[in-house]
């Protein structure tokens, strides 16, 4: 097991430890500061959007003023950009009205790569407002992308007669078979809200957001985190995609401990130096295994299922 420490604090143990990432529940500020200078190749931030939602923990206040909100994301922006390597790649989510004034703030020290337009469905207008039907997707590096890798997605097909939906002006001979090149307009993400077919929590971004951003910034065994586990979305996607990942969440992390077990990536023991050496100062007992804090020792399928009352 594996506990950090920085600017004097206690140590902290690890809430889960998987196959390539390691998970505490904590507030991400205390994440960050155990964190060396420059040792993360790629940040995915899904923050709350301070839209008075409630989060199921008293642990933060999702109905901030203006100011304060935008003083504590610029806290922790301040702190990605100190731990993203040369060449590394910022990810924030969020609505338009707070990604207008990120943008602005990380433009100072940051390299502007896109603002990825994600088509929001079943929204409502507020108050004399158009109908919003995106939300933003701040790509950010640090100085010229190490990694960029072209991403394709498939030639869209009508889903009613399987028949494609354009005709490419004459030159569908000539696309790639592989699919069309990705575009900053992503409308194939929207969630799932049909109860019949809903399995995530409404937290939950449809996984294909982070794997997308993972996939575009990144190389195998790079490291990828995500201060704001949610659902733990990004840190399945690193682990199917053999990405090292590190991640915090304020809440319960039973939910993300459940999903990373349900893909078969949950381990307890040994983690790589890749990770270890991330951390300024840490204790680590290779092959410990148990999972401390409120999580009992987990280390079988049953033991997890029981740890966290799953049931089926
Ligand atoms: C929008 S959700 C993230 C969802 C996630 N991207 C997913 O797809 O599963 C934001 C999460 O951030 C967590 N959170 C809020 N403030 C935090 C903080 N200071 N440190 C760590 N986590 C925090 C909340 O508890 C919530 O689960």
């Amino acid at each position: 097991m594996i506990s950090v420490s920085a600017n004097g604090k206690d140590f902290m143990s690890a809430a889960c430890v998987s196959r390539l990432g390691v998970l505490f529940n904590c507030d991400c500020m205390d994440l960050l500061s155990t964190i060396r200078n420059s040792s993360i190749d790629m940040i995915f931030c899904d923050p709350p959007f301070n839209l008075k939602k409630n989060y199921n923990t008293k642990r933060f206040d999702d109905s901030m003023n203006d100011k304060e909100y935008l003083e504590w994301a610029y806290s922790w922006m301040d702190e990605c950009i100190r731990v993203l390597k040369l060449g590394g790649s910022l990810f924030i989510y969020n609505i338009p009205r707070w990604c207008v004034q990120f943008g602005a703030y990380l433009d100072q020290y940051l390299d502007f790569r896109h603002w990825i337009a994600i088509c929001m469905k079943n929204t409502f207008p507020r108050g004399k407002k158009l109908y919003p039907a995106h939300y933003g997707l701040l790509y950010y590096t640090k100085g010229e992308p190490k990694t960029f890798n072209k991403l394709r997605t498939p030639i869209p097909t009508c889903r009613h007669c399987g028949g494609e939906i354009r005709d490419y002006g004459g030159h569908r001979d000539k696309l790639n078979p592989k699919g069309l090149n990705l575009t900053d307009f992503w409308d194939d993400t929207s969630p799932v809200r049909h109860r019949k077919f809903k399995k995530r929590s409404a937290n939950e971004l449809k996984p294909i957001i982070p794997e997308r951003a993972i996939l575009m910034s990144t190389s195998h065994h790079d490291i990828v985190l995500d201060p704001f586990g949610g659902g733990g979305s990004t840190y399945i996607q690193a682990e199917l995609n053999h990405r090292h990942w590190i991640g915090s969440e304020i809440g319960d992390c039973t939910p993300i401990i459940r999903r990373l077990s349900e893909h078969g990536k949950f381990e307890s023991g040994n983690i790589s130096r890749t990770i270890l050496d991330v951390f300024e100062q840490y204790r680590y007992e290779p092959g410990a295994g148990a999972i401390s804090g409120e999580y009992k020792p987990l280390t079988t399928q049953e033991s997890l299922d029981a740890a966290i009352g799953s049931g089926s």
